[in-house]
């Protein structure tokens, strides 16, 4: 895992929109795995001002979104599918049908999922995975207990994640319980991620996620089997991380290679 401490969500949310832009730039039909929730708000305001300002073109761009709330209408104002369209899809040149967010409204949610699993392949699988973290350590919907090997499902909300959705509905008890999910396995495959965590309440599922024994309890630890993950934090997020020194000289390094100072 390459950890990259910047001093505030602003800056992380750049330097995550500048290695989204430079992988858009390479492969313009790179296929993009997207997340919603507070944490990627300001990598999407940036991507838009790239479109917007520099031409950053989205046309020839697949996504699929990690998860949605079962029960919700894409319509519906908490629904993914709209948090998506409000907050990235109608400010740039994608294409809309090449956008994909799980439908909570399918009838038949096993079948529904392996459709979901079979769309990323047929696709050509993720290129590049879009990440945030609950308090808890849960990547998309996999809560504490998921298995490290599970696919696009039903998964029940967990109590702290229903408390700390509630902001978004109102009252926890609007929140839906359930959520059609990508799964552990399915994100594991991506063949880069990264992950964005911001402000003090994520400092412990941080440290347990980068520095912790992989464990279904976190399931942001089983990142720590992905090929290529970079972790980009903020000061607070990166809190309680123990090895905080090597991480900046790993990045010190990077500079240096990247600067020709060394060869
Ligand atoms: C959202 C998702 C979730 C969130 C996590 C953090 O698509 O998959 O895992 O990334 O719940 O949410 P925020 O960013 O609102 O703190």
């Amino acid at each position: 895992m390459r950890v990259i401490i910047e001093p505030s969500a602003e800056h992380g949310s750049q330097r995550a929109a500048a290695i989204v832009a430079q992988l858009i730039r390479k492969k313009p039909r790179a296929i993009l795995g997207l997340a919603t929730g507070g944490t990627p708000l300001k990598l999407y305001q940036e991507l838009i001002r790239m479109h917007q300002s520099e031409g950053l073109d989205f046309s020839r761009i697949t996504s699929f979104n990690l998860d949605e709330y079962v029960g919700l209408p894409p319509t519906h104002p908490q629904s993914y599918r709209h948090f998506m369209t409000e907050n990235l899809f109608r400010h740039i040149n994608i294409d809309i049908r090449n956008t994909h967010v799980p439908d909570g409204r399918a009838l038949d949610y096993e079948t529904y999922g392996s459709q979901y699993e079979t769309m990323i392949d047929e696709a050509g699988g993720i290129d590049f995975q879009i990440l945030g973290i609950g308090r808890d350590g849960h990547i998309a919907f996999n809560e504490p207990g998921s298995s490290l090997g599970s696919r696009t499902r039903l998964k029940t909300l967990a109590p702290e994640t229903i408390r700390d959705n509630a902001r978004f509905f109102g009252t926890a008890e609007d929140v839906p319980r359930l959520a059609i999910t990508m799964g552990v396995g399915t994100i594991l495959e991506s063949k880069k991620c990264i992950l964005l965590a911001f402000g003090k309440e994520k400092a412990e599922a941080i440290a347990a996620t980068v520095e912790g024994p992989v464990t279904a309890q976190v399931t942001g630890s089983a990142l720590q089997f992905h090929r290529d993950v970079v972790v980009i934090l903020d000061e607070e997020s990166a809190s309680q991380l123990q090895r905080r020194s090597y991480y900046d000289e790993v990045e010190e390094a990077h500079r240096r290679l990247q600067s020709g100072e060394v060869k």
